[in-house]
């Protein structure tokens, strides 16, 4: 399996286009610190032909440029990515299909309530029906989305997206307004989360002995927004879970056995974005990776896996 982190930042990127929290400023002034990201994607392949896109960022033009793997490589016209797979209906997560309209085959998997929101908005139906085929999967369904690549979405707690809330949102039931995916091939399992509410047991048990865990990192603390100054509102009522407290992601993954923990989905407002801040060192330190653009998912060798554990 091959997995490339094409965006890791969350909605606005960095720097956000409006923005001048203190990492966008830094970001801004170029200051080689604060890393530029685009929106949060990921690429899958199992045998390095055929990629599903998880979320179609609005930076996906971008994206496909930056990485070699997605050019068109034969014949007029041609695309390497072979489907895409929604995990929510955030605009950072989908108004990158807008992009893929050239009459170009591939299938766009989701659960039926983010399939819904997209066949409700005409905008959509630029992606041509006699092309791109709109597959629905259930939830803790196996589907293979590109040849040789196992794919389970699995309901985490969450929200539904922040364009589809009503007055009065639901914040941390699990269903199919956010999901998880695992994703499996050659022996190797990853679990992609870019939106989490909360971390709950049943998914400290799904991820327990995965190869690597990309989750959710929009926030540091619950408050990061307020303290930037840049909003009123919290980790949880964005249905974001914060890195950092009890009840955080750290704390919370920390007695599951994971071979890799990369946050993505990182806001700009996350001072993790500043390289050698306190709040960087913490997460490192506690063993986390802070995603950047085109990083790539390094499997341990199996047999120094196995001899890691025999030991
Ligand atoms: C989020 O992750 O909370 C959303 O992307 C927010 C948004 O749509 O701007
Ligand atoms: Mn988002
Ligand atoms: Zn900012």
């Amino acid at each position: 399996m091959q997995a490339i982190i094409l965006g890791s930042a969350a909605g606005g990127g960095v720097p956000q286009w409006n923005c001048r929290c203190p990492v966008c400023s830094l970001a801004w002034a170029g200051d080689p610190r604060v890393q530029p990201r685009t929106q949060s994607s990921l690429a899958v392949s199992a045998d390095g032909q055929t990629w599903l896109l998880v979320n179609a960022s609005p930076d996906i033009r971008q994206q496909i440029a930056a990485t070699p793997a997605l050019h068109p490589q034969s014949g007029l016209r041609h695309s390497p990515i072979g489907a895409v797979l929604l995990t929510n209906g955030d605009v950072d997560h989908l108004a990158g299909l807008l992009t893929l309209r050239e009459s170009q085959a591939f299938d766009l998997f989701g659960t039926n309530e983010i399939l819904a929101a997209i066949a409700e908005n005409r905008v959509f139906d630029v992606m041509n029906s006699a092309f791109v085929t709109r597959r629905e999967v259930r939830l803790e369904t196996v589907f293979e989305p590109v040849p040789g690549l196992k794919a389970t979405l699995f309901p985490v707690p969450g929200k539904a997206a922040l364009w589809l809330e009503g007055a009065a949102p639901v914040i941390g039931l699990a269903g199919e307004s956010t999901v998880g995916v695992l994703l499996e091939a050659g022996g190797r399992r990853i679990a992609y989360v870019p939106g989490c509410a909360r971390v709950s047991e049943e998914l400290r048990q799904r991820v327990q002995g995965i190869d690597a865990l990309l989750f959710d990192g929009t926030v540091l603390e619950d408050d990061d927004l307020i303290r930037a100054g840049v909003g009123t509102k919290t980790g949880w009522r964005m249905g974001h879970v914060p890195m950092n407290g009890p009840d955080g992601s750290i704390a919370s993954f920390s007695d599951v056995t994971v071979g890799e923990r990369v946050f993505v989905h990182i806001n700009n407002t996350n001072p993790v974005l500043v390289e050698g801040s306190a709040e960087r060192r913490g997460v490192e330190e506690a063993g986390w990776t802070v995603a950047y653009d085109g990083f790539i998912i390094h499997f341990v060798p199996q047999a120094a896996a196995v001899a890691a554990t025999t030991d």
